[in-house]
C-alpha cells in the first residue's frame, strides 16, 4: 500500500496540483506528498499527434461495473468520487460511449472539487444519443459527437465525423481527431466496451481501478480484452495501490511502462 493520501476535498495540496496542470512550476513540497504521487503522473501532454489518456473505472471486488440492469450509482464511496471529480478537473475532455451517456445521462461535470469543466466527449457512432441528453446541454463547455452517421445534433455540438471499419472506430483515430481539435490530455470514463477498446488497442496510459468492498455477483466486467491462452500474457502494469476511507482501493496502472 502506497502512502495515506488526503481525500478530503479541500486537501490543501489541490490548488497546486490544479496550477501544475496548467503549466505552473510544481513546488518541492508539493512533489513530497501522497496527493502527487496519485495526480502528478496523469499530467502529462502526450505525444505530438494523440493526447494522453486516462482511463478509470469503478468496479466491486468481483469485477463487475453495473448490475445486469445497468444500475451502477454509485459502486464506489464519496472519496472516489472526489477523486472522479479530480481527474476531470485535470483533463480537457472526458469521453464515454454513447450507452453510458444513455443509459446513465451523466453530467460529467466537476462539482465535488474546485477546478475547470473538461469537454464532454460521445462515441456515438449510429446516432443513438437523444437531443436532451446531458452531455449535449449548452453550459459553456465544448461538447463533441464522434459519429459515422449524418445525424444532427443540438446547436453548438462539435461533430467529428469518422469512417468506421469493421470492428468500428480504431481507438487511434478517435485520439488523432481529438488531438487535432486541441485536447492534449483525456479522461476515457466508460463503459466497459469504450475502455476496453482504448486499451486492447494499447492507448490507455494511465488506468484507474477503484475497486469498492462489495460483491455484485452478476451483470457486466469492467475490461474485456481478447482471451489469451497463458497467464505470461497478461498485462502486469507497475501499479501503485492507495486505500481511500470507505474501503474502496485505487489501482493506478502505469498501462504506458
Ligand atoms: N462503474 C463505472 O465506473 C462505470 C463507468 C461508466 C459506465 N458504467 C456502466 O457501463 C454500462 C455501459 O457500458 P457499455 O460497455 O455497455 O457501453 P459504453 O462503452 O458506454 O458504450 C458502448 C457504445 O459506444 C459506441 N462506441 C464506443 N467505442 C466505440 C468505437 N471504438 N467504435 C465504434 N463505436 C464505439 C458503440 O455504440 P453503438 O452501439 O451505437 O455502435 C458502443 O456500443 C452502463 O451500465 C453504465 O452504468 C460504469
Amino acid at each position: 500500500m502506497n502512502a495515506i493520501v488526503d481525500w478530503d476535498r479541500n486537501a490543501p495540496q489541490w490548488p497546486a496540483i490544479l496550477a501544475a496542470a496548467h503549466g505552473e512550476p510544481v513546488p518541492p513540497a508539493l512533489m513530497a506528498s501522497p496527493l502527487w504521487q496519485v495526480y502528478g503522473p496523469v499530467l502529462k501532454k502526450g505525444g505530438a499527434s494523440v493526447p494522453f489518456v486516462i482511463g478509470q473505472i469503478g468496479q466491486s471486488l468481483d469485477g463487475r461495473i453495473a448490475t445486469p440492469s445497468g444500475h451502477s450509482h454509485y459502486i464506489n464511496g464519496p472519496a472516489a468520487i472526489v477523486h472522479l471529480h479530480r481527474l476531470r478537473a485535470l483533463v480537457d475532455a472526458v469521453i464515454v460511449g454513447v450507452s453510458t451517456a444513455a443509459l446513465d445521462d451523466p453530467q460529467l461535470n466537476v462539482r465535488h472539487v474546485e477546478g475547470p469543466q473538461p469537454a464532454r466527449v460521445v462515441i456515438d457512432p449510429n446516432g443513438r444519443l437523444p437531443q436532451t441528453a446531458h452531455c449535449f446541454r449548452d453550459d459553456g463547455v465544448r461538447r463533441v459527437v464522434i459519429q459515422t452517421v449524418d445525424t444532427a445534433r443540438p446547436p453548438g455540438v462539435e461533430i467529428v465525423k469518422l469512417e468506421t471499419g469493421a470492428s468500428g472506430f480504431k481507438p487511434v483515430d478517435v485520439l488523432l481527431a481529438l488531438k487535432e481539435i486541441g485536447f492534449n490530455r483525456v479522461l476515457v470514463e466508460g463503459g466497459a466496451y469504450t475502455l476496453s477498446r482504448f486499451v486492447t488497442a494499447g492507448y490507455i496510459h494511465r488506468l484507474h481501478i477503484l475497486v469498492a468492498p462489495l460483491i455484485i455477483g452478476s451483470g457486466p466486467t469492467g475490461l474485456n480484452l481478447p482471451p489469451i491462452k497463458k497467464l505470461e500474457a497478461a498485462k502486469r502494469p507497475p501499479t501503485q495501490v492507495f486505500q481511500m476511507p470507505s474501503g474502496d482501493v485505487l489501482f493506478d496502472c502505469a498501462m504506458d511502462s
